[in-house]
This record gives C-alpha cells, sequence and structure tokens, in this order.
C-alpha cells in the first residue's frame, strides 16, 4: 500500500470545467478527488451536491471521491452521495446530532467514514468512536472556503492524532485539509499525515503533471527521512 494519498480538492477547478479538471488531476497522478460539500448554514459557502457527484462518475471519474460535509443536518444527504457513487463520507461532529447513527448510516450505505475537525474542535468527539472511522480529517483552516493559509497550530495537532491511531493500531488515514502546498507539505507529513487535501496548491498550476510531480518527489523525501 502506499504510504501518502494526494487529493485535489476540485473546489479549487474551474466549475465550467469540473468534469475535465477532474481527469486532468487524475491523469496527473492523484490519488482521490475531494470534494466539498458546502450549505450556506454550517459554512457561509454553497457549492456541490449529490447530482453533481453522480456527473462526475458518469463522465468515467473512477478514482475514490472523498465527499467532505460541511453540512447540518448530515443524515438526510447521506444516502444521496451514497448512491451517486461516494467512496468516502466524512462530516462535522457537531453538525450531527448522534455521531454514532450517522457513522454507522455512511457504512450500511457501503462507504468509509470519516470525522472531521474544525481548528478548534477537541478531539474529544473521537472517544467512543475510534473503531468505527476510516479517516480523521483535520481542518487547517476554518472551513468554507479555498486558498486559507494554513494553521500552524495544526501541526501539534496531527501529531496527537497521529499518536491516538498508532496507539490504536487501527488501519486510519490521517488526512489534513486547508492551506497545503508544495512547501508546507513535508513538514505536515512528518507531523504524521498520509492524505493531503490540495486545493489551490494544486488548481492554481498551469501544468499539473508538473506539480504533482513535485509534491510526490517532496513526499517520497519526506518518506526516507521520516521518524515514523
Ligand atoms: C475548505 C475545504 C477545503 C479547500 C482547501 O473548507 O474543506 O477542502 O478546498 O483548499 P486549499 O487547499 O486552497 O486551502
Ligand atoms: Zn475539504
Amino acid at each position: 500500500m502506499k504510504k501518502f494519498f494526494i487529493a485535489p480538492s476540485i473546489l479549487s477547478a474551474d466549475f465550467a470545467c469540473l468534469g475535465k479538471d477532474a481527469k486532468k488531476v487524475i491523469d496527473a497522478g492523484s490519488d482521490l478527488i475531494h470534494f466539498d460539500v458546502m450549505d450556506n448554514h454550517y459554512v457561509p459557502n454553497l457549492t456541490m451536491g449529490p447530482m453533481i457527484l453522480e456527473s462526475l462518475r458518469n463522465y468515467k471519474i473512477e478514482v475514490p471521491i472523498d465527499v467532505h460535509l460541511m453540512v447540518t443536518p448530515v443524515d438526510n444527504l447521506i444516502p444521496q452521495f451514497a448512491k451517486a457513487g461516494a467512496s468516502f463520507i466524512t462530516f462535522h461532529p457537531e453538525a450531527t446530532q448522534h455521531i454514532e447513527r450517522t457513522l454507522h448510516l455512511i457504512k450500511d450505505h457501503g462507504c468509509k467514514a470519516g470525522l472531521a475537525f474544525n481548528p478548534a474542535t477537541p478531539l474529544h468527539f473521537l472517544d467512543y468512536v475510534l473503531e468505527k472511522l476510516d479517516v480523521i480529517l483535520l481542518m487547517s483552516v476554518n472551513p468554507g472556503f479555498g486558498n486559507q493559509s494554513f494553521l500552524p497550530s495544526t501541526f501539534n495537532k496531527i501529531r496527537d492524532v497521529r499518536k491516538i491511531i498508532d496507539d490504536s493500531g487501527l488501519d486510519i488515514f490521517l488526512e489534513v485539509d486547508g492551506g497545503v502546498k508544495l512547501e508546507n507539505i513535508s513538514e505536515i507529513a512528518h507531523c504524521g499525515a498520509n492524505v493531503f487535501v490540495m486545493g489551490t496548491g494544486i488548481f492554481q498550476y498551469s501544468n499539473y503533471n508538473l506539480i504533482i510531480k513535485k509534491i510526490r518527489k517532496t513526499l517520497q523525501h519526506t518518506c526516507s527521512t521520516s521518524i515514523h
């Protein structure tokens, strides 16, 4: 299994050519597509629903699609996203009434389940549900917009979660989302993250092949110098 996973966030793609842009970053070597769902309620922005995800699947986007729900309530959208072709569904614990029930709902619909933590959301939400998680997503910006600066307080949080995962012996992805760039990805990886969401960090470049190649090279170097 690969150690690191690159997940371009299509929030920063050209929405008039979403399918083409998604194909381009996949052809350039990405592992997943990160799909940000915002409802103008949980976060002050509005993006994409299940119909758009289904269109991407119909357009032959075949890599795993990582749905990041920034919505409240959560549960009624889960069957729709699962049916549309989601692979992972991640939600924010404070956005649902019953965290455990929502996790089960995701699994019952055949998807992998994740919890997402805002910069100030405490990790105690992991208590009692860790063994039900496939992914822990740490937000390194406040959710709602692309192209914000990475909050340095995230470094310690990544280390804390890496320890929790390693101590548990469970196979859980540690995903970091917000302000991840070629310039800081090595440090983020060193702290223990293994899934890197990158919006502007990929889509701001005109040559996706080149930037993804550089990211891989940096991660490979991190891997060979890693303390883990
Ligand atoms: C922000 C979203 C992110 C966003 C990241 O709420 O969850 O996935 O697209 O964009 P960048 O990488 O530009 O910070
Ligand atoms: Zn996201």
